[in-house]
């Protein structure tokens, strides 16, 4: 399964709305969007909800995290074997709530590309966004962690955090995808963080505290479509 650009990934975090079989639902709401629009969109579930998400869709899973230890005597960890075994594409690392120091990133990036999982590597600024490129993850998605979950786009509140993200991480990497998130919740936050030259967004509550996640994420898409023509 091939991730295409914009790309949407929606995190589904530990929200209560997205544990469980309501994960199942949310998925199939995301895929069916996807396939009616033809932008691409991936979801990443609990851990605990991994295999029966990708037991019930065909759509890009990401794990939300994934450690470094590989398979045998460690208890409690997540191997990028469990995640690939599982049914996932992919995993998102180092995310503003579960931050990682920069060795261990450096060995989740090759863990997970050994077992041919695409990383999408969060980070909290264009320096960070731009020492996470050297180390070659398939994207990384720049979130200001003070406007995660406030409904106040990055887009439009700092728009320079992307257009700086965009420029380091292409100097250095230019293979690298950039994605942005933090507070996007309407179609213009997704169409403005196109036009800055991000590939796709990182979305949560928008989405899966919806009261209607269908109608936000077909805004999210057609956003898309229009802000990459
Ligand atoms: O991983 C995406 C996330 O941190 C952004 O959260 O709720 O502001 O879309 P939210």
């Amino acid at each position: 399964m091939k991730i295409s650009y914009p790309f949407i990934l929606v995190n589904f975090k530990i929200y209560k709305e997205a544990l469980g079989e309501r994960a199942v639902t949310l998925a199939k709401t995301a895929e069916k969007v996807s396939s009616e629009t033809g932008v691409c969109i991936g979801v990443a579930p609990c851990s605990a909800d991994l295999l029966r998400v990708t037991s019930s869709t065909s759509i890009p899973v990401f794990a939300q995290h994934i450690d470094p230890q590989p398979p045998g005597a460690h208890t409690g960890h997540l191997p990028a074997e469990a995640v690939k075994l599982a049914g996932a594409i992919g995993t998102i690392l180092n995310h503003s709530e579960n931050r990682l120091r920069v060795d261990i990133i450096d060995d989740c990036i090759n863990r997970a590309r050994d077992v041919g999982l695409v990383t999408c590597v969060c980070s909290n600024n264009p320096s960070v966004s731009k020492a996470i490129a050297a180390l070659s993850p398939d994207m990384v998605a720049v979130e200001p962690p003070e406007l995660i979950g406030t409904g106040i786009p990055v887009s439009k509140a700092k728009p320079t955090v992307i257009t700086d993200t965009v420029e380091a991480v292409t100097a250095v990497n230019s293979k690298v995808a950039v994605l942005c998130g933090a507070g996007i919740t309407r179609g213009e936050d997704v169409a403005r963080a196109i036009e800055l030259g991000s590939q796709g967004v990182l979305v949560a509550s928008g989405v899966v505290k919806a009261k209607d996640p269908e109608a936000v994420l077909r805004e999210f898409a057609e956003a898309c479509l229009k802000a990459s023509t």
